[in-house]
């Protein structure tokens, strides 16, 4: 190979490690953004254990915060388009860079949460979708209310396919966060021998304990542990 050559094979190389480490940050960022979410969704639905005052109080006072509200979900938008976006073309990158596929697949070394990355994104934006069609548009509830988030979540959840569908959509995003945590801090540049398996071991108890948090507001309610008070179960 003529120097001239080899000299543009690597930059070829340099450009494709750029190009991929840069979509690699906006994946680890649109997703640390999105986990921001996560969390404090979590944190103000489980108000639902304090009673219909508390959670129905929270989600006025939510609601009646425009700028809040619509700045959330713009910034929402803007890091779930930019993280879908990305991933398709990380995955386009990486079809192309292996045209042909392996002979037979050795899964042993990767989690399960890592080997379902590409099929349980798509599961989870059709859950979202659903989801708010279902608890903040009110299209496909029951028994809507604008002002009763209580009642909204009992009436929902009261339809066991219903919350039976969520428990398995949030066990799906725990697997993803599970994988997306340590891969975030991968892309971020702390791969070290001695953290990297903390940092595994605490987005699997992070994880674990979101699946706990999100899956217990259906069971509870299918257990009548929340219900309406006018309700004999
Ligand atoms: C058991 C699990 C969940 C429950 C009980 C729940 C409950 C709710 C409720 C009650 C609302 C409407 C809030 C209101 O009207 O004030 C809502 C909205 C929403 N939820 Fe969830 N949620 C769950 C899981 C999730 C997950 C896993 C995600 C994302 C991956 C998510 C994303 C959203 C979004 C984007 C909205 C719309 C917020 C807005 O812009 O108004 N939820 N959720």
């Amino acid at each position: 190979m003529s120097p001239a050559t080899a000299a543009g094979s690597q930059n070829r190389a340099l450009r494709f490690f750029e190009a991929t480490i840069v979509k690699k940050a906006i994946v680890a960022v649109t997703g640390a953004v999105m986990f921001g979410f996560v969390t404090g969704h979590l944190l103000g639905n489980l108000q639902v254990f304090l009673g219909p005052e508390r959670i129905n109080a929270y989600s006025a006072f939510l609601k009646s915060n425009a700028e809040l509200l619509w700045g959330a979900r713009i910034t929402l938008l803007i890091a779930l388009f930019a993280h879908i976006a990305m991933t398709i073309q990380l995955w386009q990158i990486k079809n192309a860079a292996r045209p042909v596929g392996y002979v037979k697949k050795n899964n042993s070394h990767s989690s399960l949460a890592a080997r379902t990355m590409y099929y349980s994104g798509p599961v989870i934006l059709a859950f979202v979708i659903f989801h708010l069609l279902h608890l903040t548009l009110g299209t496909v509830h029951p028994h809507y209310s604008e002002t009763d988030v209580y009642a909204n979540l009992v009436y929902g959840f009261l339809q066991w396919p219903v919350a039976v569908s969520y428990i398995v959509a949030v066990g799906l995003l725990c697997l993803h966060l599970r994988h997306g945590i340590s891969s975030m801090f991968q892309t971020l540049g702390f791969n070290h021998p001695r953290h990297t398996p903390r940092i595994q071991a605490a987005a699997s108890v992070i994880s674990a304990l979101f699946f706990a948090g999100y899956a217990s507001i259906p069971l509870a309610v299918m257990t009548g542990v929340v219900r309406l008070s006018s309700m004999s179960l």
